[in-house]
């Protein structure tokens, strides 16, 4: 495929990626990511995330924060034109080198925040858990919205603001979700697979007002209820992943007369 011109270099100091860098945390994550009915992205935010995307052959995929790219191999195997992840961290970068090796996908190692790209350079973006990352939202939507095709599309999901404003507070062991300063926006640290995260929280509102900021007309909102299909008849880790939303999702496209969401 067509390289596209990035704006500039990837700094890795930068924010959210270096906490996948740190030692262990990469074998954590992809257990936690790949653990079948446990793994919350399995079994909610998964099935959603498809759902949104719909068919995708023939398209030019663009996947910002791709991890370890299972998510392209998937597209790849179903049809896409093209895959280009990028991503952050060295240690994620390779492990999805390792897994598109032998595919037309590419994986770069890049600072999301700093993308940029000829207009009509994709057809699709995606962000699976990425954009919590990052404190303002607002200059990569634009960039998105300025680099797909006119029938363009991005589909995008984060951790949910109820959690991303969860108070740890004092708790042991968690049983309940205590929210708290849910209207206020800001980097909340979080302790995350033995290490410790920053993740930016901003409301519901504020996602819808940066996506339609940035030009999008939004056709999707999901909370990624849980998909009871994907349990293995476990009933009870069923009603446990009903109790509180993990995942955010949101949906637009570039084309204006794209029936908006009611
Ligand atoms: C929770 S992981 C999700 C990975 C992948 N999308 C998936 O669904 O498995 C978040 C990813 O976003 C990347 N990331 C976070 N902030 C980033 C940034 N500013 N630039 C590039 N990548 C970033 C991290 O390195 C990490 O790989």
């Amino acid at each position: 495929m067509q390289s596209p011109i990035y704006s500039s270099g990837h700094d890795p100091e930068k924010r959210g990626a270096s906490f996948y860098d740190a030692p262990q945390i990469l074998d954590r994550y992809l257990t936690h990511r790949h653990s079948g009915v446990s793994s919350p992205n399995h079994v909610m935010e998964e099935p959603a995330l498809l759902d949104e995307l719909g068919p995708v052959a023939g398209l030019r995929v663009l996947d910002l924060g791709c991890g370890d790219a299972a998510t392209g191999q998937a597209l790849l195997e179903a049809g896409c034109l093209s895959y280009l992840g990028l991503d952050g961290s060295a240690v994620m970068v390779e492990a999805g080198r390792a897994r598109l090796r032998g595919t037309s996908g590419r994986v770069d190692l890049m600072d999301i925040e700093d993308f940029s790209a000829p207009p009509s350079s994709f057809d699709l973006i995606l962000a699976r858990l990425a954009f919590h990352y990052l404190e303002d939202l607002n200059p990569i939507l634009e960039a998105c919205h300025a680099v797909l095709s006119p029938r363009g599309r991005i589909v995008f999901t984060v951790v949910h603001p109820v959690l991303t404003s969860y108070d740890p507070g004092m708790e042991v062991k968690r049983t309940h979700w205590i929210v708290n300063d849910y209207f206020v926006n800001g980097p909340r640290e979080r302790g995350w697979l033995g290490g410790t995260v920053t993740w930016f929280h901003r409301t519901v509102e504020d996602y819808v007002a940066a996506m339609l900021n940035a030009g999008f007309t939004l056709t999707a909102l999901r909370e990624c209820a849980p998909d009871p299909d994907r349990f293995d008849g476990d009933e009870a880790e069923l009603a446990r992943r009903r109790r509180v939303p993990l995942f955010l999702l949101l949906a637009g496209g570039v084309h204006p007369h794209l029936r908006p969401l009611n």
